[in-house]
């Protein structure tokens, strides 16, 4: 439906109806006017409240998170356990369950990053991947924007630029360490098929999908641990592909974070085809395909219509 024409000409100024000033809301709401009584209690106490809050919102979404176990992973024979985070093998059991996964689906793709840091993850995905899979990494390299399940805004900065993808020249890292740290500009990343988008995902992310979401995503890593900064983005591009693609989660247990995303995300977009491939004994990296009954996405080609 055409929109409707604005009129000809538009009124001078519009008439405002006043009301006489309000002490406090006049809400319509009975609850609300009740706890207004309250209003005298200092703000610490209602900072307190909140807490509260919080703290119980966790035992409840821990509660969802058992729930979540049993029915999706605990009797599903097709889901891979692999062993929980250590310092020998890092989380590469898991990874390298996604990378098998996405070497089956096709040659090419883009994979997305959602909270890159010093970039090892890209580094480690970039090695065992085709030259034709592009990587995407989203950071802001600040640090958490915001506290974290008991860590400051501000934490795992990192240094402040993706310095793992330089691990290979140890010299030339050094030179790009003390260039970045001088100028605050990093040379061009080594791996040409490594594209890093700078910025607070709020800000990065509508500049890249300028011209639309990408159709021939393998694979969406989630880790930058805040519910804020995976929520927007599992609505924005999960919530978008209808192809089969593979998301990672990487604080999947940290409940109020990433688990609750996923389980909202599934519930505005009426999402019910999806399984756990794969999860580490503890549920924090937990992998997951989307749309399974679907095929992988394909980019689109220029020149390639009809064909
Ligand atoms: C756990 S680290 C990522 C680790 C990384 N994947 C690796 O392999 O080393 C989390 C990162 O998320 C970033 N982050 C979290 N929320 C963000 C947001 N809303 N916008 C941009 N960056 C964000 C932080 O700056 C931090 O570097």
């Amino acid at each position: 439906m055409p929109p409707p024409a604005p009129p000809a000409e538009l009124p001078a100024e519009l008439p405002v109806v006043t009301a006489p000033r309000a002490r406090r809301p006049r809400h319509t709401g009975r609850g609300r006017r009740m706890l207004q009584h309250l209003g005298w209690l200092p703000g610490c106490l209602a900072g307190r409240l909140v807490r509260a809050g919080i703290l119980l919102e966790k035992i409840g979404n821990t509660l969802r998170f058992e729930h979540f176990w049993r029915r999706h992973l605990a009797k599903n024979p097709d889901v891979v356990f692999v062993p929980t985070f250590n310092k020998q093998i890092g989380k590469h059991p898991i990874w390298n369950v996604a990378i098998n996964r996405i070497r089956e689906m096709a040659g090419d793709g883009t994979i997305l990053e959602f909270g890159t840091n010093n970039g090892g993850w890209l580094k480690y995905f970039h090695e065992r991947l085709p030259e034709d899979i592009t990587l995407v990494g989203f950071d802001c390299f600040e640090g958490l924007p915001e506290s974290w399940d008991g860590l400051p805004r501000g934490a795992i900065k990192g240094y402040g630029l993706p310095l793992e993808l330089w691990r290979d020249d140890p010299t030339h890292r050094e030179q790009v360490l003390a260039e970045f740290r001088r100028t605050g500009i990093w040379p061009d990343l080594p791996q040409p098929n490594i594209r890093i988008e700078s910025g607070l995902f709020a800000q990065s992310l509508p500049r890249f999908l300028a011209d639309g979401v990408p159709q021939d995503i393998r694979l969406i890593h989630f880790d930058a641990d805040l519910y804020i900064s995976t929520r927007p983005v599992l609505d924005t591009i999960c919530g978008q592909l209808g192809y089969r693609y593979l998301i990672l989660f990487d604080e999947f247990y940290s409940v109020n974070h990433e688990f609750r995303a996923w389980l909202e995300f599934l519930d505005l977009y009426k999402l019910d085809d999806w399984r756990v491939l794969a999860s580490s004994e503890d549920g924090s990296q937990v992998l997951i395909e989307v749309n399974t009954r679907k095929d992988p996405g394909r980019a689109h080609r220029p020149g390639t219509e009809g064909a």
